[in-house]
């Protein structure tokens, strides 16, 4: 009888022993797996809410870096800034915006003066874009903006060029706000 309470003791003690051993190391790996830098919260621009963006998404060293710090490393750069201005035909933002982005019928995106006056920072304009506004610009992120089709739209680090594309026209907006 003795030796029966014993064993059932013993057992207990070791199921709790390997549970606190578990969840001890749950939470140190998940400490070194937030190494690169938590995401910013994004935001939408039509309320404020969360807005939900995929960290895989976030696929190229540009925006990587844009996810957790706000900056947009391609502001300056020469390549990023063609680029950015190839895919704002492509995707037909000339129709709205006019063919350098000076206003037609929809505003003007050169700044400094936004609609949405947190479009002066790349975290702020970079929501417009992904998810639109409640004012007849539609979402243009990968996966809504035909949610249909989850390949359709700009990938974040081509929204990165088409805003290093826009700011190029404004010497007075940084990008790195
Ligand atoms: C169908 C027309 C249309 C298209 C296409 C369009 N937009 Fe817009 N966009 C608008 C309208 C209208 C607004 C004003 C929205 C509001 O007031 O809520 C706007 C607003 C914006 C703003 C916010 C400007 C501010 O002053 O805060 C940005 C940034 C923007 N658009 C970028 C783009 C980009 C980049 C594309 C292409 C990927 C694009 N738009 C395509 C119509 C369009």
């Amino acid at each position: 009888m003795q030796a029966k309470l014993l064993m059932v003791s013993v057992i207990t003690l070791a199921l709790l022993g390997g549970c606190s051993g578990k969840s001890d190391s749950g939470s140190a790996s998940s400490g070194g797996s937030i190494s690169g830098g938590a995401m910013l919260a994004f935001v939408k621009t039509q309320d404020g809410s969360p807005l939900e963006i995929k960290a895989e998404l976030f696929d190229t060293p540009a925006a990587k870096e844009f996810s957790t710090t706000g900056k947009n490393t391609y502001v300056g750069n020469a390549d990023a800034i063609a680029k950015g201005k190839k895919l704002f035909q492509m995707y037909s933002c000339t129709q709205c915006h006019g063919g350098d982005a000076g206003g037609q019928t929809g505003p003007n995106l050169h700044g400094p003066d936004f609609r949405y006056a947190k479009d002066a920072s790349n975290k702020g304009m970079f929501e417009t874009i992904w998810n639109g506004t409640n004012g007849g610009m539609g979402a243009k992120g990968k996966g809504l903006m035909d949610p249909s089709d989850p390949t359709n739209g700009l990938s974040p680090d081509e929204v990165l060029q088409i805003q290093a594309w826009l700011r190029n026209q404004n010497q007075k907006l940084t990008g790195n706000e």
